[in-house]
């Protein structure tokens, strides 16, 4: 039996909960694994077993969790023996080449990667807005983009006032979107310029050091980027409305941790910022940071290491009159990552518990 979601957050504290009996956490030793351990020891996220998993550059490494010290072990096609809940956050590759043995062996699997995301049998959840579309779910339940998660967060509460037809959305993405590497070149890089000294770049096609880079990712439909498009295809699915017209521009700049984003929608009808920001305020995982008299906003700087969204700015688009816009800020690695998949993890562990008392 399948229950709403609100019913099952009430029946959950009539019940003796249950765990998964064994977690696998893939990517353990990458930026968003990292916060995932973190979230998860936080929490106190309830499995008899944790394995911890990587490439074979970092089996053999040891990590502290819940006061234990856990080997970090290599992936391989038979690691999903006894898993029943898996958490990857990987590059597409390794998603695509391993996610079919979990599957296989019947763990439920929730999957950071771009891979699976727009696949028809895979469910693509925030959890604040298509819970039962996780708990639906048969195999892999995939967490957004985080430059998507952000923007759609900030969109519910307003098309659930009026329909939002169209979103212009430009992008100013930190360098841990690029993992640990992009980390590593926006230190190493800027160190570098200061010295007045060359540096190779890994990750970026240009210097990120001191300079805003208008492309993230390969071009993918009529000169939009592959970024740009998954803040496409992903904000249809997740809101199931495939009419929303959205035009996006992502950029990387020198910050080392969250995205912040300017979003202007156009709705059937007019929202007023007076209605947006009570909307926002009232949203689960939104807070409204506002006040341009007092210079209050969100910035990178304020966001970083917090688990929500933030949005401020919020003003009348004064070249339209069904025009909203306003400045949305959170951590890509929280929300945008690890939050939400850990979140994700929280409803299927309590749906589990429900389950396994029926
Ligand atoms: N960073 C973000 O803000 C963000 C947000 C949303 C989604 N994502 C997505 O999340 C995924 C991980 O991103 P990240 O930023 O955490 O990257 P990252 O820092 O580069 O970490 C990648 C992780 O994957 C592991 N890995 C690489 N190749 C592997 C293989 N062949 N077998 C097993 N493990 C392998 C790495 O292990 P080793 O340490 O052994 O190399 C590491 O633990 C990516 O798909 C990314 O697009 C990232």
């Amino acid at each position: 039996m399948m229950l709403a979601s609100t019913e099952l957050f009430n029946e959950i504290d009539d019940l003796e909960k249950q765990v998964f009996d064994s977690v696998a956490v893939i990517g353990a030793t990458g930026s968003v694994g990292t916060i995932i351990l973190q979230l998860l020891e936080q929490r106190n996220f309830q499995a008899k077993t944790f394995r911890f998993l990587a490439s074979a550059r970092s089996a053999g490494k040891k990590i502290v969790f819940q006061g234990k010290e856990v080997v970090v072990e290599e992936l391989t096609k038979d690691s999903f023996t006894g898993v029943d809940l898996v958490i990857a956050s990987t590059p597409d590759e390794t998603a695509a080449e391993f996610l079919p043995y979990a599957v296989e062996a019947g763990a439920k699997i929730i999957d950071e990667s771009g891979y699976w995301r727009m696949n028809d049998d895979v469910a693509l959840v925030i959890p604040e807005i298509n819970p039962q579309d996780a708990l639906n779910a048969k195999g892999i339940i995939a967490s957004p983009n985080c430059s998507t998660t952000q923007m759609v967060m900030a969109m519910k509460p307003l098309h659930d006032i009026s329909p939002i037809r169209r979103v212009i959305v430009s992008t100013y993405q930190a360098t841990s979107g690029a993992g640990v590497q992009g980390d590593e070149d926006l230190v190493q890089g800027s160190k570098a310029r200061l010295e007045n000294r060359e540096y190779e770049y890994k990750v970026f096609q240009h210097p990120i050091a001191f300079n805003a880079i208008p492309q993230i990712g390969s071009e993918k439909h009529e000169g939009y980027t592959s970024e740009e498009m998954k803040m496409v295809y992903e904000t249809r699915k997740i809101l199931g409305d495939d009419s929303i017209q959205i035009n996006p521009t992502c950029v990387r700049i020198p910050v080392w941790n969250c995205h912040s984003e300017s979003i202007t929608v156009e709705t059937e009808s007019p929202i007023s910022p007076e209605q947006a920001r009570e909307a926002f305020a009232a949203f689960p995982g939104i807070q409204v940071m506002d006040n341009l008299n007092e210079s209050v906003y969100p910035m990178p700087s304020n966001c970083d290491g917090l688990n929500d969204v933030f949005v401020g700015r919020i003003r009348k688009d004064i070249s339209h009159p069904n025009g909203l816009s306003f400045w949305c800020v959170s951590d890509n690695l929280r929300k945008g990552a690890a939050t939400n998949a850990v979140q994700i993890a929280e409803l299927l562990s309590e749906n589990h518990a429900v389950a396994s008392n029926l």
